[in-house]
């Protein structure tokens, strides 16, 4: 029966705090996921060197993701979760797979362009391969489903592309995965810039939530946040960005439907409002944050933890690895 569980696996990057959006958006989710398929979870630390890391951080920031990851419910009895490096499986696909991989469909890739608008003095060969390192991440677990925002869709398609590709040349070799879209809380958007996703490097002006954040940074980020020049709470994305998203996070937290929270906030305006969203985001974010710092000071459980799931990733892995490098010509060693 096991073996007929459809694969599900994703990863988020490294490269700064676990912010609200990738909690609600992704690992929220994740959790629920664990009974009906088997799971791979992963920090993709060689997805984030594509921008310029300082070592020390990186290596705390990925041990503090996954206590994170287990503080916020993934229990790693029953999934999968390791860290990218650990597997070498993920850069030897990857490279097969980069000469299966056209120049042209990697320059169409649109957070190419805008990282490579960003990180203009670091247009690296590693920020322009990033999708075929992706391709391989999920083909070489055979992944059914594929968890992500709508800004890594795109990644997801050039993979069907590439694994479509390969596999018309060698036969099956690769299940073709699709996206998996969350239906609540897929977008958190900046408190500052409702038009963008939250996202780690608005840390400093309060339009990100981290995690880690404590709750009076968390209460002022909320009562600053951007509204408009209305009154009413109404789930309006197009016309009130700002509230819309506020109460997309204020029901996410709480379970509130959108209609009780109007009904909650009717005739009360935006103060009252805010400051129970700001406090819904406290009550959630406390428990996590607080077993994450339990976690953190148990090096010897997340070394267990990591070096488990590094071998059964492996292992699941390598079975791809030896049917690619049988396929395309390697002599077995
Ligand atoms: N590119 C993803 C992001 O920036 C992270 C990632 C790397 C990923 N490899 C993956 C997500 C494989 C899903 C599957 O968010």
């Amino acid at each position: 029966m096991e073996q007929q569980k459809k694969v599900i696996l994703s990863g988020i990057k490294p490269s700064g705090e676990l912010t609200l959006g990738s909690y609600l958006g992704a690992i929220k989710n994740w959790v629920e996921l664990a009974d009906t398929y088997e799971t791979f979870y992963m920090m993709t630390d060689l997805h984030a060197i594509t921008v310029r890391q300082e070592p020390a951080d990186l290596r705390s920031r990925t041990l503090k993701q996954l206590a994170q990851y287990i503080a916020a419910g993934l229990d790693p009895e029953k999934n999968t979760i390791f860290i990218q490096s650990h597997v070498p499986e993920h850069a030897q696909v990857g490279w097969v797979l980069n000469c299966y991989t056209m120049f042209g469909e990697l320059s169409r890739m649109t957070q190419f362009k805008d990282k490579s608008v960003k990180n203009a003095d670091n247009i690296n060969a590693g920020l322009f391969t990033y999708p075929v390192l992706m391709a391989a991440d999920i083909l070489i677990y055979q992944a059914d489903l594929v968890p992500v925002g709508d800004d890594q869709k795109q990644h997801v398609e050039i993979t069907r592309d590439i694994a479509s590709r390969f596999n018309h040349i060698y036969g099956d070799v690769f299940k073709l995965p699709e996206p998996y879209m969350p239906k609540v809380g897929a977008r958190i958007m900046s408190l500052q810039e409702p038009a963008n996703k939250m996202s780690k490097s608005e840390q400093d002006n309060g339009g990100c939530i981290c995690i880690t954040d404590k709750p009076e940074d968390i209460m002022r980020a909320f009562k600053r946040a951007v509204t408009d020049s209305d009154t009413e709470v109404r789930y309006d994305p197009a016309n009130k960005a700002g509230v819309s998203n506020l109460m997309q996070i204020y029901s996410s937290a709480t379970g509130k439907s959108f209609t009780e929270i109007e009904a909650e906030f009717a005739g009360k305006g935006y103060g009252a409002f805010k400051t129970a969203a700001g406090e819904s985001v406290v009550e959630l974010l406390r428990p996590i944050r607080e077993k994450a710092d339990d976690l953190l000071k148990n090096k010897d459980y997340l070394q267990s933890v990591y070096k488990s799931g590094a071998l059964k990733a492996s292992s699941a892995a390598y079975k791809t690895l030896r049917k690619v490098y049988k396929k395309v010509g390697f002599v077995e060693r």
